[in-house]
């Protein structure tokens, strides 16, 4: 069986198989394959007897499931107002010069993709960004310098 298909299979079997599990599977897919392919929705429709097209629809409503190929460490830096405000596009322009990527684009290598999302929560500690599921906050164009060489020794 296609890895994904068994991992989909789990994900069913683990969360069942009725509409409103369709997002936790969602998720379990991104979780492990970094972002949903045609053929995941595919499947994920057969698995739970869905239209393809409604799972399609969730998966692009939902910004934090991705349906393009993403790098091993998706950036995710707030675009919202307070992170606005307190210098988000000076770190912005110190990541894509960095990386030489701009938003939406993933590095050569495969190691980094870069998004920009809507607030994350921590605007008290403005501009803060996400890499993969840990935040980081009071970012300066240094800081994050420094917090992606740390992931180019990982
Ligand atoms: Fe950026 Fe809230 S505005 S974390």
């Amino acid at each position: 069986m296609n890895p994904v298909s068994e991992l989909i299979k789990n994900l069913a079997d683990q969360h069942g198989r009725e509409r409103h599990n369709l997002l936790p599977i969602l998720q379990g897919v991104v979780e492990q394959e970094k972002y949903l392919s045609e053929f995941s929705m595919i499947e994920i429709a057969r698995e739970l007897g869905l239209p393809a097209s409604e799972v399609y629809g969730t998966a692009t409503f939902y910004s934090f499931l991705e349906h393009k190929k993403m790098g091993k460490y998706i950036i995710r830096i707030c675009k919202t107002i307070t992170c606005s405000m307190k210098g988000k596009n000076q770190v912005l322009l110190a990541i894509e010069d960095m990386l030489k990527i701009s938003v939406g684009e993933t590095t050569s290598d495969g190691t980094f993709s870069l998004l920009q999302t809507n607030c994350l929560g921590f605007c008290h500690k403005a501009p803060a960004m996400l890499v993969n599921n840990e935040v980081f906050t009071d970012l300066t164009p240094e800081k994050v310098r420094e917090i992606l060489s740390s992931y180019l020794k990982k």
